[in-house]
């Protein structure tokens, strides 16, 4: 018989041990009376049922995905109208997308003053470690909602006490000393492409956007990009958007990268080199995590430009998310497939869906298998 039978662990005290283990992060998750999505992705942030959270406010839910590798984790967390959250700091990173609602959010170090700041949907902004801070919904009538994507699995299972993690006095002033005006959306991007700043209004106002993405997409005509340095974080992350008819090159990294869709319709192939590919289907709402070093490509299929935001670390990582690699292809050591070497189905499979919607593949000038102009 050549069929694979997994063997089974004798049940011995050891085992059973190593199979009820929990790491601190998964109990202190479990103390917050949470549950937990797993998976590839969540389709739609926006319909997510939530669960009430007695130690904020409010109500929430703890997201770990698949491509987080327990590196990083989301949460999704929504403001009652007219109600505030009850004010929290840690000593772990924190970045904040706002999906629905309006209101605001204060901000202080321990006996220093306050300072507050507005935001709407799609409002982003980062929270400095070890500040305090608190989110009030502007809104008496409707909820508010947010996803912040955070280092709470490492950080949490490192030092493996929560007194350390949220009742440290420790301040971290290299990254915020309290002056006012900290949360400010600073001018303009930098140049070379960077956007230096704190706080964006809404991460949607595509004028904002404005470099040439140039990586990945060999020169899309139309496709931006901005990458958003925050609070002087190792968090990076990046908005990109590209027009009707086109999809980047399949490539991969670290892990923990969140994608997240604010604009358009179209799916992503994720893939580890070798093993079935894995269709995530994505419009406005859905979030995905790409695993370590799987293979993923993002594909618009939609009737309008796409646009989506990436959360995540990585870009200083060696190899797994090293920009030397991620941009270079696979037949030089790097982890990007050049169209060319891309399996003929791939284009073939996005001509036949991009003609479903009424629209045609623009790829004519970039892409060898291209039948279109
Ligand atoms: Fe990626
Ligand atoms: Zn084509």
């Amino acid at each position: 018989m050549a069929q694979k039978t997994k063997t089974k662990q004798p049940e011995t005290e050891y085992n059973k041990m190593a199979m009820a283990y929990k790491s601190p992060y998964e109990r202190w998750k479990e103390a917050e009376g949470l549950p937990t999505i797993r998976g590839l992705s969540v389709p739609s942030l926006m319909d997510v049922e939530l669960t009430p959270w007695a130690s904020r406010g409010g109500s929430g839910i703890f997201v770990n995905l698949l491509g987080t590798g327990g590196f990083n984790d989301t949460y999704i967390c929504e403001i009652p109208p007219g109600k505030s959250l009850n004010p929290i700091k840690h000593i772990y990173e924190e970045t904040v997308f706002i999906v629905s609602g309006r209101g605001a959010t204060s901000v202080w170090l321990d006996g220093g003053e306050k300072q507050t700041f507005e935001w709407g949907k799609h409002s982003y902004f980062a929270m400095p470690p070890n500040a305090n801070y608190q989110h009030h919904n502007g809104s008496g009538t409707e909820p508010a909602r947010y996803v912040a994507m955070t280092a709470a699995p490492r950080v949490i299972d490192t030092f493996k006490n929560l007194d350390f993690v949220f009742k440290n006095p420790f301040v971290f002033d290299d990254r915020f000393d309290g002056k006012a005006g900290y949360f400010t959306q600073a001018d303009s991007p930098d140049p070379g492409g960077g956007w230096t700043t704190n706080f964006i209004a809404d991460v949607d106002s595509s004028s904002k956007i404005a470099t040439d993405s140039k990586a990945r997409g060999g020169r899309t005509p139309g496709a931006l990009g901005t990458g958003f340095n925050m609070v002087n974080s190792t968090v990076r992350s990046h908005a990109s958007s590209w027009p009707v008819g086109f999809y980047k090159k399949a490539h991969r990294h670290g892990p923990g990268i969140h994608v997240l869709l604010l604009r358009g319709e179209g799916y992503s192939l994720m893939w580890k080199d070798g093993e079935p590919v894995q269709t995530v289907p994505w419009k406005p709402g859905t979030m995905f995590v790409p695993p370590e070093m799987w293979f993923h490509q993002h594909f618009n299929t939609g009737k309008e430009p796409c646009l989506f935001l990436a959360i995540g670390w990585g870009s200083e990582k060696p190899k797994a998310g090293g920009g030397a690699y991620v941009y270079k292809s696979l037949k030089e050591g790097g982890d990007q497939i050049e169209f060319e070497d891309e399996d003929p189905a791939i284009h073939k499979d996005y001509e036949e869906a991009i003609a479903s919607v009424g629209a045609t593949c623009e790829m004519g000038g970039l892409h060898p298998f291209c039948t279109s102009g």
